[in-house]
């Protein structure tokens, strides 16, 4: 990842390389994309796309966002100058490393004087898999400092834990929704309360599960409701939304 445009320690930098590696290695096993295969059609025919099956199959899975995802979604939260971020699916830690990164640099960069790691910025992380927080937890405390101290993990379901978090937040300048398609529109419901206007919205896979994402799709194109949004040209599609209500 020499070229990674990612501002972070060697260490770190490694330690992603190894993590979307084994991520990369896992998709590419037969059983992941028989898996894939079988939700795409689901999502295309019948209208449960989610099941307890997928549950058990992707516990032990990372299906992490890819690479260059985590980088343009760091380059984003950097330029925004995030510094309370919400993150909609865990699983074994990757896409919050990014997102750590950026919410410290950023709480550093707008402090006057040197700030002690973990003030001034925060990474809302949420996993309902024991195992799998359990996982993100190790890889953070492997990151050290600049990655482990920015982030509050919520363990167990987002529409349980979320919300009492949320409620704490002044604002949240960044919503990454990396979760299964039916979690996407309950998790931007309990943000927005909080969303700042300008507020950046990122959605994973909203061209690969586009029937999936109905309701979410349904939900942000009502005329004023505030959220504007375009499909940028990554694997599967990586929607940018813009939250801009009308005062
Ligand atoms: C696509 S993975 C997230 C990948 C992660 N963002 C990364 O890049 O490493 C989605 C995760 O959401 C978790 N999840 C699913 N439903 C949830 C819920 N109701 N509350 C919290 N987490 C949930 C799953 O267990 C899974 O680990």
């Amino acid at each position: 990842m020499s070229s990674s445009p990612v501002i972070a320690s060697q260490k770190v930098l490694d330690l992603l390389q190894r993590l979307h590696a084994a991520s990369l290695a896992q998709e590419r096993s037969l059983s992941v994309r028989l898996w894939l295969l079988t939700r795409h059609l689901r999502s295309l025919f019948v209208k449960k796309t989610w099941s307890s099956q997928d549950d058990n199959f992707t516990k032990d899975k990372f299906i992490a966002l890819e690479a260059d995802k985590s980088e343009f979604l760091y380059l984003l939260a950097r330029s925004t100058g995030a510094t309370t971020i919400v993150e909609a699916g865990t699983s074994f830690g990757v896409s919050t490393i990014y997102l750590a990164l950026a919410a410290g640099q950023n709480a550093a960069a707008l402090s006057s004087s040197p700030v002690t790691p973990g003030q001034g910025a925060k990474v809302i992380a949420t996993e309902k898999e024991p195992e799998k927080a359990k996982r993100a937890r190790e890889h953070w405390k492997e990151a050290g400092p600049e990655v482990e101290l920015w982030i509050t993990l919520l363990e167990g379901d987002l529409n349980e834990t979320l919300p009492v978090e949320v409620n704490k937040a002044d604002k949240i300048d960044l919503l990454l929704l990396d979760i299964w398609t039916p979690l996407a529109l309950p998790a931007l419901k309990i943000a927005q309360p909080k969303l700042r206007p300008g507020a950046l919205i990122i959605a994973d896979n909203t061209t690969g599960f586009r029937t999936a994402y109905k309701d979410f799709f349904d939900y942000i194109h009502v005329p004023k409701s505030g959220f504007k949004s375009m499909t940028t040209p990554f694997k599967g599609g990586l929607e940018v939304i813009v939250y801009l209500p009308t005062v």
